[in-house]
This record gives structure tokens, C-alpha cells and sequence, in this order.
């Protein structure tokens, strides 16, 4: 019998996902561990698919997504992130995920390093290494808000480094990058000659009122950065996969055609979806962002009150607490509060090595069970402790 790739055969499961097939078999448990909003799609995105369909836009598209699609989110891009990319370079994927696998795979060799956040999103680091890339982890601290140091990051650029990864407003720590520190990080990469792929999926999801987002492609003035979108989280459109990158022209042009041997193109029915999302009303899109804000106020207040050791997240769905496992693995710390608290969130470790002794609760659930999560979560803390 022959042996699956070696690649594929080391790749690990990811322990949020056993988390979560744990806590669906367990009726009642608090769900603080996902990353789905917790809303359902607006409906006039969801009548302007099924219209879109019934007409009959059901065939393949362009491999980097419908012209008209393309020509919104130029329009998107300067209103929200504040920088021109005009429609020939914006490559719409299937998802965001999408759109950072295509990237690696568009401008990453073999052996060449990544230069990823940790704690930070964890799919990253497993990119690169299926791609055969070495991720090399910067560490972020809570002391520091969660920010890099340009200084820091620069020690650790060798001449195999490659690209460096940013992601603000940033999962899980909520970080959202000052305009100041965005211009430092570009600087970094053109005194390295690096590229900077900045993942931006999160842009609308501002939930401090005094934070900005900035783009890393306000400052690019040499042609290396590309900012990675998604409909996924803004719109509460995780199932329909519509992500997109706007990236330099040269740039832009390999991941459209990396698009064929790939997923040929993103679906047509999900892109005109996406059309109507950014035609369409605001209303939704604001009472979603509203409710996130107001969670974030209840899940602050509940984890203070707690006595909850925690960093205010400023944008994203996410909030990381820190918590003391009494000698556990994070893994074993989270399925033990799922077990005797009947609570579930996201372990730290999953999160790179900066993530150990946190958790991350999602702020996707109601205001109450977030709160009544977070006084369990108190409670299994101070037994373990
Ligand atoms: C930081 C970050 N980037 C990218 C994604 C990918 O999102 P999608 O593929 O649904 O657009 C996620 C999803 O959780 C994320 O948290």
C-alpha cells in the first residue's frame, strides 16, 4: 500500500477543531470558541444570490473574479482601507484563506522564512510549511498591547527571510495596528527588501471607537505589499467563501493565474452575493458591528468583575484571558472547563507559542452567555490555580 505525502501525513489536526466537536456533542455547553458570527446572512444579500441564480449566473467566472465585483472593491478598498488599487489589482478568491495560500504560493521558495505573530492567526504557520517555507515566530506580548517592534523583528531578519506577515485588526489578540507602527513595518520590509502581506480581514470590525484602521498598502511606495480581504466575518458571509487581495499589478497577475490549477475561479453565485453585500443597505452590517461592541462592553465588564486578567481587544470578534492552567496543557485545560464547567474556548496554544496561558472567547455568542462564560471561566481558574 503507498504511503500519503509526507506533507500531508505530518500535518497536525487542529485542536480548536477538537474542541469543537467536543463541545457540539455536549448539549448546553457556552460556546466562546468559534470564529462564526453569530448572525445569520443580511437578507437582501441572500435574495440578490438566489436572483442572480434564477437569471442564470451560474456558469465559471474570470479566474480572478467578475469584472463588476472587482470594480466595487475598488471603490471598497479607497473608502474603508484608504488606498487605490484599481480593479486589475484585486484577485477575488474563495475566502480569505484562499487568498493567503495563493500568495505563499505565488511569491514563496522553498526553504525561504516567514516572519509570523504569535500568538496570531494559526492556519499561517501551517501554510508555509506545507509549502516548504520555515515559519520564524515573533513574538507579541500583553505588555506591549499585543504590537510589534520594528527593531525586534528586524533581529530576526536573515538573509533567507522572505516575507514578513502582519494582520491588524488581529486575531486572536485584537489588536488593531496604529497608522505610525503600520509606516514603521512597510520601512522594515524596503530596508530588508521583504514582502509584507498584511491580512486586513477583520478591517470593518473596528469595536473601540477611538481605534483607526490602517492599511500597510497606504505606505507602499515599491510595489511589496498585499493586503488579504474577506466577506466572511463583516458580513456574517463565512459559508460563501468570498475573500480577495489586492496586491501590486505583477503581483496580482500571479495569483489570478494561480487561480486555475487551484479552483479555476471563485463561485459566480457566491461573487454576485458579495456585489450585493457592498450595493446594499448599511442598517445590517451596522446593527452586527453594534452588538459586537456591545458584547465586548458586557465581556469587559464580566471579566473585570471576575477578576479576569485580559487585554482590551480593539477590533476583531476575539478577546484573549489569561488564565493559570495549574500544570496543564492548554488543550487539557480548555476540555477540562468544557467537562466540569460546560463552558468551551479557544486554548492559547493553538495560537503559537505567544498564546500559552491564554484562552480566546469569541464575542459571536449573546451578551449573556459571554458573561455567564467568563464567570465560569473565573471560577475553573481559581480552582485550577
Ligand atoms: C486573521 C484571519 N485571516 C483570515 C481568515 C480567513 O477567513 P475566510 O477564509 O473565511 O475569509 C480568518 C478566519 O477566521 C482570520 O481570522
Amino acid at each position: 500500500m503507498k504511503n500519503p505525502a509526507a506533507r500531508a501525513a505530518a500535518f497536525p489536526r487542529s485542536e480548536i477543531r477538537v474542541l469543537f466537536d467536543r463541545a457540539a456533542a455536549r448539549e448546553g455547553a457556552i460556546r466562546l470558541e468559534v470564529g462564526e458570527p453569530s448572525f445569520k446572512t443580511p437578507d437582501h444579500i441572500v435574495e440578490a444570490a438566489a436572483e442572480a441564480a434564477r437569471a442564470g449566473h451560474t456558469g465559471y467566472g474570470p479566474n480572478g473574479g467578475l469584472a463588476g465585483l472587482r470594480e466595487l472593491l475598488s471603490h471598497k478598498i479607497a473608502r474603508v482601507d484608504g488606498f487605490t488599487a484599481p480593479p486589475e489589482n484585486i484577485v477575488v478568491t474563495p475566502g480569505g484563506m484562499n487568498a493567503l495560500f495563493s500568495c505563499f504560493l505565488a511569491l514563496l521558495d522553498p526553504g525561504d522564512e516567514v516572519l509570523i505573530p504569535t500568538p496570531g492567526f494559526p492556519n499561517l504557520d501551517h501554510i508555509v510549511r506545507l509549502l516548504g517555507g520555515r515559519p520564524v515566530f515573533y513574538p507579541l506580548s500583553a505588555a506591549d498591547g499585543f504590537l510589534p517592534d520594528p527593531d525586534r523583528l528586524a533581529s530576526l531578519v536573515t538573509g533567507r527571510t522572505s516575507m514578513l506577515f502582519v494582520n491588524t485588526p488581529a486575531n486572536p489578540t485584537g489588536a488593531v495596528y496604529p497608522a505610525g507602527l503600520m509606516q514603521n513595518l512597510v520601512e522594515l520590509c524596503d530596508r530588508s527588501d521583504l514582502w509584507l502581506l498584511s491580512d486586513e480581514v477583520y478591517d470593518e470590525l473596528i469595536l473601540d471607537e477611538d481605534a483607526v484602521h490602517t492599511s500597510a498598502a497606504r505606505y507602499d511606495t515599491a510595489g511589496r505589499v498585499i493586503t488579504v480581504y474577506s466577506f466572511s466575518k463583516v458580513y456574517a458571509m463565512t459559508g460563501w467563501r468570498v475573500g480577495y487581495a489586492a496586491a501590486p499589478g505583477p503581483v496580482a497577475g500571479l495569483l489570478s493565474k494561480l487561480q486555475e490549477p487551484q479552483v479555476s475561479c471563485p463561485s459566480t453565485i457566491s461573487q454576485k452575493a458579495a456585489e450585493a453585500a457592498l450595493l446594499g443597505p448599511r442598517e445590517p452590517i451596522r446593527a452586527m458591528l453594534d452588538a459586537y461592541r456591545r458584547r465586548r462592553r458586557a465581556a469587559l465588564a464580566a471579566a473585570s468583575e471576575a477578576g479576569l486578567s485580559f487585554v482590551a481587544p480593539a477590533g476583531t470578534m476575539y478577546m484573549l484571558v489569561r488564565v493559570e492552567t495549574g500544570g496543564r496543557s492548554m488543550i487539557r485545560f480548555a476540555l477540562d472547563l468544557l467537562d466540569d464547567h460546560g463552558v468551551s474556548v479557544a486554548p492559547g496554544s493553538v495560537f503559537g507559542p505567544g498564546g500559552e496561558g491564554y484562552v480566546r472567547i469569541s464575542l459571536a455568542a449573546d451578551d449573556l452567555r459571554i458573561v455567564e462564560g467568563l464567570h465560569r471561566l473565573a471560577a475553573a481558574v481559581r480552582v485550577g490555580s
